[in-house]
């Protein structure tokens, strides 16, 4: 009998070149005090002008196969969540695939903005639980840099490029394994977080590409609100799944959209913030790259051990939010 999956190893992968805060200092009207006191941000990572978001994919991809002691042959299904595909079509886990050098097997992107990883990794839990698949290569990878305008603070310094992954396999009597998983979406905000052109209701233009309309926009106040009510929630949902309580959870690794929020969602869920994966300051808001990398850290610099209990929570654009609750 199946008893769901696992995560049978983690890894990640950002680029080498550093912005800092400072650096933005000189690009827009903002300052490291600000950016610091209201995001939590002090730097974030860029990709280099010949990667593209499938190259971070395949260097995390790469990092957990290792982890899990797994040739990427042995593969039955890719799944990633990514808004920054190489390509709008076709999808960007087929050119992962090819990277990774397999062919045949399903590989699809997954659109949920900044839940993408734990949708995906949701989706790769239940096609194992029904013997569908046995070992699924989950991703979450950003390039997020290419879809910011430069010239808005608003948004220009929340955001950062970054990869990660992880493999699921079938769990085994006393393994680890998924314990719940929790998905929604609500269309009442899709205007306050969006890149409004480029898709078929509003095509590039040359006037829309002038105004930057190819880019993300945000309505940040909306965004933060519903984000501390829906992450609380959903981790509660997650929780009751699986009969377990906040006491229960050894880490909790959220979305890492802004320090304040989760400072609000460690306040509303009782669970001290030393319990929780901490890592925005170094990458800034990486989208659905954010809770795989810091999640990968935290595996491999020994804090998240085997055997323990790890919630994660995310939500982005849609909105649509997501968490996940896994023993390792
Ligand atoms: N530097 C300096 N000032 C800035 C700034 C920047 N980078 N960005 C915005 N401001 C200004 C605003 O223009 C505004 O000025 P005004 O009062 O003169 O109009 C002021 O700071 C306050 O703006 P506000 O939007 O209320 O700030 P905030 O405290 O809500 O912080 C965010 C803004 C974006 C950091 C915050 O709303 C947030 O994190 N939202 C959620 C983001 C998120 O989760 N996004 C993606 C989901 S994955």
């Amino acid at each position: 009998m199946v008893l769901g999956s696992r995560i049978a190893g983690t890894g990640s992968y950002a680029p080498a070149k550093v912005l800092t805060n400072a650096e933005l200092e000189r690009l827009v009207d903002t300052s490291d005090a600000w950016i610091s006191e209201r995001t939590g941000i002090k730097e974030r990572r860029i990709a280099a002008p010949e990667e593209c978001t499938s190259d971070l994919a395949l260097r995390a991809s790469r990092a957990a196969l290792e982890a899990a002691s797994l040739d990427a042959r042995e593969l039955d299904m890719i799944v990633m969540g990514t808004i920054t595909p190489d390509r709008q079509l076709p999808a960007c886990a087929a050119y992962l695939q090819q990277k990774l050098g397999v062919s045949g097997i399903p590989a699809f992107d997954i659109s949920a903005a900044c839940a993408g990883f734990v949708y995906a990794m949701s989706i790769g839990d239940q096609f194992i639980r029904t013997g569908a698949a046995r070992n699924v290569l989950v991703v979450g990878a950003e390039l997020l840099s290419r879809v910011t305008n430069w010239m808005d603070r608003n948004t220009c310094v929340l955001f950062g490029d970054g990869a990660g992954a992880v493999v699921l396999t079938p769990a085994t009597e006393g393994s680890g394994r998924v314990l719940s998983s929790k998905l929604h979406t609500d269309a009442t905000l899709t205007e306050s977080l969006c890149i409004p052109a480029g898709g078929s209701r509003e095509p590039l233009t040359h006037a829309g590409l002038d105004e930057r309309r190819n880019t993300v926009q945000m309505v940040g106040n909306d965004i933060f609100r519903i984000a501390v009510k829906n992450l609380s929630s959903a981790s509660r949902s997650a929780l009751d799944a699986a009969g377990l309580t906040p006491e229960d959870v050894d880490w909790l690794v959220p979305h890492q959209a802004n320090l304040r929020i989760i400072a609000q969602v460690s306040t509303r869920l009782g669970i001290p913030l030393e319990r929780f994966v901490v890592n925005i300051d170094r990458y800034g808001n990486t989208s659905s790259a954010s809770i795989p990398i810091a999640l990968d850290e935290a595996v491999r610099d020994g804090r998240v051990k085997s055997g323990q209990t790890v919630l994660m929570c995310a939500l982005g654009a849609g909105i649509s939010w997501a968490s996940a609750l896994v023993r390792l």
